[in-house]
C-alpha cells in the first residue's frame, strides 16, 4: 500500500468533516474513498487493549459484513492503519475522527452506502437510499435538531457486529427488531421526557403479530420496522402508517374501502382497521365482537337498534351458528371413525366448509348483510355434507352389524345340523 493512498483519504475525510453539520443532512453525502485499504495495524493493536471499550470492536470481525469486505477501522474511523505508532495511527493530519458523535453517524456511514457507484462493485443487491429515507422519519427529524438519544444508524445496527438482514443474529434479523427498538422504546428511565407512551414492545409482544412471530417464529407476521418502515418512511404501497395492515391484509383491506365505514372513518380521520382492531394490542377477534356486548368495538359509535345496530347482532347469530356447526360436524365425523369407518370424504367437505368460514369471517369487514348472508348460507350447505357423511357411515356401521348378527343366526341351524350329525356318525371300522 502506498503512502499515496492514505494521502488521498486525508483531504477526503477532511473534507467530509468540515461538511459535518447537522444540516448536511439534507444535502447528498460526499463520495467514497476511491479504493479502501487493507488489512491493518488498527485492529491487532485494539484486539491485545485489556480495556473492553478498546477491544471490543475487533470482537466480531469474523461476522461484520465490513470486515468480510475487507474494510477496516480507518475506512469509518479514518487515521493511518499502517502504523503501530498510536500517535500516528490517531493522527488528526491522517484523518482520524475517534468516537464519532452520534450527530455525525449518518454522513459516516452514508459516504458509502449512498453511492450507487460504490455500493455496486460490492453488492448490487443492496439498496442506497437509507440516509434520504432516515432523514424523513421522526429519528432523523430530532437528530437534526441535535437530540442524540434517537435512533442513528449504529443504534439499530450496531457499529461493529453489523450482519445483513437475514442473518439471525443480526439486529434487524426480523425476530430480533422488536427488542432492539425496545431497547430504547420500552425503557421508561431512557425515554423519560419524551412525550411518548414506553409499552409498544409489551403490547406488540402480546398481541396475535407479536405471538406468531416471536414465540413460532412466523416470519409472514409483522415486526416494528413492517408498519413503521425500515428506515422511517412508511412502506412502500402504504400511503400512510394507518394503511399498512392492508399490505398483508389485502382482501379485508378492500372490503373495508367499499364498507359503510370506508366514508365517515375518512372524513373523522379514523385509522381504519386500527380503529376496531388497536395498532399494537391486536388481540385474536372473535364473532362475539358483533354481539353488541360491553366489549364489543361496536358500541363505542353505534346505539341500541340502530342500523349497524341490528346488523351486528344479525351477523352474530349467523356466524355463532356456523362456529356450532364445526364443532357438530367434527364431533359426528371423530365418533364414526372411532367405529373404524372410512370418512375421508367428510374430511374433505369440512375442509371446504372451514375454507369458506375463515372466508366469512373477512367478508364481514363489508359489514352488508346481504353479501354476509349468502356467503353464510353456502357455508351451511358445505357443512351438511360432514354431517351427512357421518350419518352415512353411522348407519352403515348399524346395518353392518345388524347383517352380522343375522348371518350368525341364520347360520347356526346347519351349525346344529353338522354337529348332530357328526355326533351319529357309525363308529369305524
Ligand atoms: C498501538 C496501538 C494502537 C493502534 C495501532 C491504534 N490504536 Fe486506536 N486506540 C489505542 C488506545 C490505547 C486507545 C485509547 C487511548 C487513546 O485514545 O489514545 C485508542 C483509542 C481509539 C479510539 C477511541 C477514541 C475515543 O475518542 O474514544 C478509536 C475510535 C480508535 N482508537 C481507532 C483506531 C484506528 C481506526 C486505528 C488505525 C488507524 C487505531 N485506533 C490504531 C491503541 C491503538
Ligand atoms: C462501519 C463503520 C465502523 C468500522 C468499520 C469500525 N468502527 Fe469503530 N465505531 C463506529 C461507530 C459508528 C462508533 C460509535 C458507536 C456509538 O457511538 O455507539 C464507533 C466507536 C468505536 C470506539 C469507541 C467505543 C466506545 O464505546 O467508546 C472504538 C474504540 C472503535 N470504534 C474502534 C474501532 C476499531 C478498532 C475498529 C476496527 C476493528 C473499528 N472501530 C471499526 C464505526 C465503525
Ligand atoms: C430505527 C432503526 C434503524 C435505523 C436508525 C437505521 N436502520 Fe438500516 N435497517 C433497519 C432494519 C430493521 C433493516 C432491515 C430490513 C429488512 O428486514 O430487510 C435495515 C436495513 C439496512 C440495510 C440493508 C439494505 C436495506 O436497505 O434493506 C442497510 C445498508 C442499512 N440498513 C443501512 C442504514 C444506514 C446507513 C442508516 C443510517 C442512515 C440506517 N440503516 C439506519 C433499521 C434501521
Ligand atoms: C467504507 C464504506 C462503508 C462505510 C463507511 C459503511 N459501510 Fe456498510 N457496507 C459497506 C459495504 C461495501 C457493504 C457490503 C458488504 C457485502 O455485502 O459484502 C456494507 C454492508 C452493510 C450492511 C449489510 C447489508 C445487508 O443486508 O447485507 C449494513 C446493515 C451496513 N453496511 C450498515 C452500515 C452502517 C450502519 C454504517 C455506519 C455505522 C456503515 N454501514 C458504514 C460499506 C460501508
Ligand atoms: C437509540 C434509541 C432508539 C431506538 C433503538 C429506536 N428508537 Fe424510535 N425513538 C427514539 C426516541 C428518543 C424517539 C423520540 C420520541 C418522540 O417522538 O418524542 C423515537 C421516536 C420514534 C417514533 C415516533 C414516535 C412519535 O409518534 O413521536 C417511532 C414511530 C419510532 N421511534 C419507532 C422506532 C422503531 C420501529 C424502532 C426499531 C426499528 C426504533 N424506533 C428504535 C429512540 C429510539
Ligand atoms: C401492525 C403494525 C405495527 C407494528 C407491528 C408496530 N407498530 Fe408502532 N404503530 C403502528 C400504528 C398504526 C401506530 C399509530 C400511529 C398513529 O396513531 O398515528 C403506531 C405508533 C407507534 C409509536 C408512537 C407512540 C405510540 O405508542 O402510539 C411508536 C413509538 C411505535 N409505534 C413503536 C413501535 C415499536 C417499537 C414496535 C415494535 C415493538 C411497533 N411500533 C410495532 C403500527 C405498528
Ligand atoms: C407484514 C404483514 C402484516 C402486516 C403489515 C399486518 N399483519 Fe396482521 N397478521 C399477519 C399475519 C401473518 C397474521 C397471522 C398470525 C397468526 O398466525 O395468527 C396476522 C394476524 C392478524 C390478525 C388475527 C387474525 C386471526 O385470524 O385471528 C388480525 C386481527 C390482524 N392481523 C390485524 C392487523 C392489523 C389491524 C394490521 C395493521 C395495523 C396488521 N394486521 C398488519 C401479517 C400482517
Ligand atoms: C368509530 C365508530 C364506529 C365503529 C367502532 C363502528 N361503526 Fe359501524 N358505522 C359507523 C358510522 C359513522 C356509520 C355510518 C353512519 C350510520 O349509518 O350510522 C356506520 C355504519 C355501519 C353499518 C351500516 C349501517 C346502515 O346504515 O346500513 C353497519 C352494518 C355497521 N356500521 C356495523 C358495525 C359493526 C358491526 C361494528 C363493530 C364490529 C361497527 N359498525 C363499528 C361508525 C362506527
Ligand atoms: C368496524 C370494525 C372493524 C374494522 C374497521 C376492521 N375490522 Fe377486522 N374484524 C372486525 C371483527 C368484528 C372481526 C371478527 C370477525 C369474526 O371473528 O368473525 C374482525 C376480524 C379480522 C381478522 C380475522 C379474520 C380474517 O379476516 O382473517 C383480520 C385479519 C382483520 N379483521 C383485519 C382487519 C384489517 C386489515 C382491517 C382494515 C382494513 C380491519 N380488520 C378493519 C372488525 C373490524
Amino acid at each position: 500500500m502506498s503512502r499515496n493512498d492514505a494521502a488521498f483519504r486525508v483531504p477526503l475525510l477532511a473534507a467530509l468533516l468540515a461538511g459535518w453539520n447537522i444540516a448536511a443532512g439534507s444535502q447528498s453525502p460526499p463520495p467514497p474513498p476511491a479504493q479502501i485499504l487493507g488489512p491493518d495495524q488498527c485492529a491487532p493493536c485494539h484486539a491485545a487493549q485489556t480495556d473492553d471499550r478498546l477491544s471490543s470492536p475487533t470482537r466480531w470481525l469474523a461476522y461484520d459484513r465490513h470486515a468480510l469486505a475487507g474494510l477496516g477501522c480507518a475506512d469509518c474511523h479514518g487515521g493511518d492503519p499502517r502504523t503501530a505508532d498510536p500517535q500516528q495511527a490517531h493522527g488528526a493530519s491522517a484523518g482520524f475522527v475517534g468516537r464519532p458523535d452520534p450527530l455525525q453517524i449518518p454522513d459516516l456511514c452514508a459516504r458509502c452506502h449512498s453511492s450507487p457507484q460504490f455500493m455496486i462493485t460490492y453488492n448490487p443487491s443492496l439498496g442506497v437510499d437509507q440516509y434520504e429515507k432516515y432523514w424523513t422519519s421522526r429519528h432523523g427529524q430530532l437528530l437534526k435538531m441535535g437530540m442524540r438519544k434517537v435512533a442513528q444508524c449504529a443504534s439499530c445496527h450496531t457499529a461493529h457486529n453489523i450482519r445483513g438482514a437475514s442473518d439471525p443474529s443480526s439486529t434487524v434479523y426480523r425476530v430480533n427488531v422488536p427488542r432492539t427498538c425496545a431497547h430504547c422504546h420500552g425503557d421508561p428511565v431512557y425515554m423519560a421526557g419524551y412525550p411518548i407512551p414506553t409499552d409498544q414492545y409489551v403490547k406488540y409482544a402480546a398481541s396475535v403479530h407479536g405471538q406468531a412471530l416471536l414465540q413460532h417464529e412466523d416470519l409472514a407476521a409483522p415486526a416494528c420496522n413492517n408498519c413503521h418502515g425500515n428506515h422511517g418512511a412508511v412502506p412502500p404501497g402504504a400511503d400512510s402508517l394507518a394503511h399498512v395492515c392492508g399490505l398483508c391484509h389485502a382482501m379485508n383491506a378492500q372490503l373495508f374501502e367499499k364498507s359503510p365505514h370506508a366514508k365517515p372513518f375518512a372524513t373523522q380521520g379514523l385509522p381504519q382497521c386500527v380503529v376496531c382492531h388497536r395498532h399494537h394490542a391486536i388481540a385474536k377477534p372473535t364473532p362475539e365482537i358483533f354481539d353488541m356486548g360491553a366489549d364489543s368495538v361496536c358500541i363505542a359509535c353505534h346505539r341500541q337498534n340502530d342500523a349497524g345496530w341490528q346488523t351486528g347482532k344479525k351477523m352474530y347469530a349467523l356466524i355463532s351458528g356456523l362456529s356450532g356447526l364445526n364443532e357438530q360436524a367434527e364431533r359426528a365425523l371423530d365418533q364414526a371413525q372411532t367405529l373404524g369407518m372410512d370418512v375421508s370424504d367428510g374430511r374433505f367437505a369440512l375442509m371446504d366448509f372451514r375454507k369458506s368460514f375463515l372466508e366469512l369471517r373477512t367478508l364481514s369487514h363489508s359489514f352488508d348483510l346481504s353479501v354476509f348472508s349468502a356467503k353464510a348460507e353456502e357455508a351451511k350447505g358445505q357443512a351438511a355434507q360432514p354431517l351427512q357423511t357421518a350419518k352415512d357411515a353411522l348407519r352403515e356401521f348399524h346395518f353392518r352389524r345388524q347383517g352380522l348378527l343375522v348371518s350368525l343366526l341364520l347360520s347356526l341351524p346347519v351349525l346344529a345340523l353338522l354337529y348332530w350329525k357328526i355326533r351319529h356318525l357309525p363308529p369305524r371300522g
